[in-house]
């Protein structure tokens, strides 16, 4: 099932109102919180801050609100039914969060609304940097900045040796098999070079834009990719799990680039081994 073309873009107006709402909540208290207001959740490198779950409340008030049929999937505090058969928000709220409270400003609000398990509509905001990426299905992918608006295609590189990978490391490292140190390793003689920006949203945004040629994390959570998928598949670009299936969503592992070196980046990128397990 999809919906109308034109019911997606009114869905998506309202997505991106939500998205730039929660990113001006996040710069209320962004740059603030180097000495504090920040808690562990599993552990050091693992962090929450109240403006997370500020940020949280207020798009699931706002999207419940404009959407009392959809159903929600959010990081912090709100999960509906899994398999209610509605279409589906997922929500991370703050994505970057130890960048947010770093100071660093590569941070995002992510939001991707799925129905039957499929890519509607999707908006990653990067408040600081002013830049809102979205896309609706069949739509194409937009970038709206302070510069104006303009459609955005993938990287058309073929070759690994000129290409800019970015990814990202669990905060479980210690126990999760691999860690992804290994693939890291691995690429790092093959590539012009490797980027681990800390914001799996605006990652796959940024591969979306062809700034970065492509991205492959391991352990990620629905609420990391579901809104940067849709925009990479509107760019041109090919979004798989790490085996080259479609189990990118709700599997954890994910693959995500131009199509010229899709391939070449599923070739290097192991991930984990059915015999262990977290
Ligand atoms: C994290 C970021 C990071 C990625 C982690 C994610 P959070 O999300 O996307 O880049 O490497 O795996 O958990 O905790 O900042 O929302
Ligand atoms: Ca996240
Ligand atoms: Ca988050």
């Amino acid at each position: 099932m999809s919906l109308p073309p034109e019911e997606l873009d009114s869905i998506l107006t309202l997505a991106k109102q939500a998205a730039v709402r929660a990113g001006e909540l996040l710069l209320e208290t962004y740059g603030t919180l180097e000495g504090g207001g920040f808690r562990r959740k599993s552990n050091a490198r693992d962090l929450v801050t109240e403006t997370d779950v500020a940020s949280e409340r207020l798009l699931v008030r706002f999207l419940r609100e404009a959407f009392p049929g959809h159903s929600i999937e959010a990081e912090e505090e709100v999960r509906d039914e899994p398999d209610d058969g509605k279409p589906r928000w997922f929500i991370d709220p703050l994505d970057g969060t130890v960048n947010f409270v770093q100071g660093l400003p590569l941070f995002c609000v992510s939001l991707g609304l799925y129905v039957d398990g499929a890519p509607m509509v999707s908006v990653v905001h990067a408040p600081v940097l002013g830049e809102t990426f979205s896309a609706r299905l069949g739509g194409g992918c937009t970038l709206e900045s302070r510069t104006g608006s303009r459609e955005l295609h993938v990287s058309p590189k073929t070759e690994l040796s000129e290409s800019i990978l970015a990814t990202g490391f669990p905060y479980r490292r210690e126990v999760l098999r691999p860690s992804n140190l290994e693939n890291f390793s691995g690429f790092f003689y093959g590539v012009r070079g490797l980027r681990r920006m800390g914001s799996a949203a605006l990652d796959l945004a940024y591969v979306a834009a062809g700034r970065l040629d492509g991205f492959w994390e391991l352990y990620l959570s629905p609420h990391d990719v579901a809104g940067g998928a849709l925009l990479i598949r509107e760019a041109g670009g090919v979004v798989t799990d790490s085996d080259g299936g479609e189990d990118w969503l709700r599997g954890g592992h994910i693959v995500a680039s131009g199509p010229g070196i899709h391939g070449a980046i599923l070739e290097g990128v192991a991930g984990p081994d059915p015999a262990w397990s977290a």
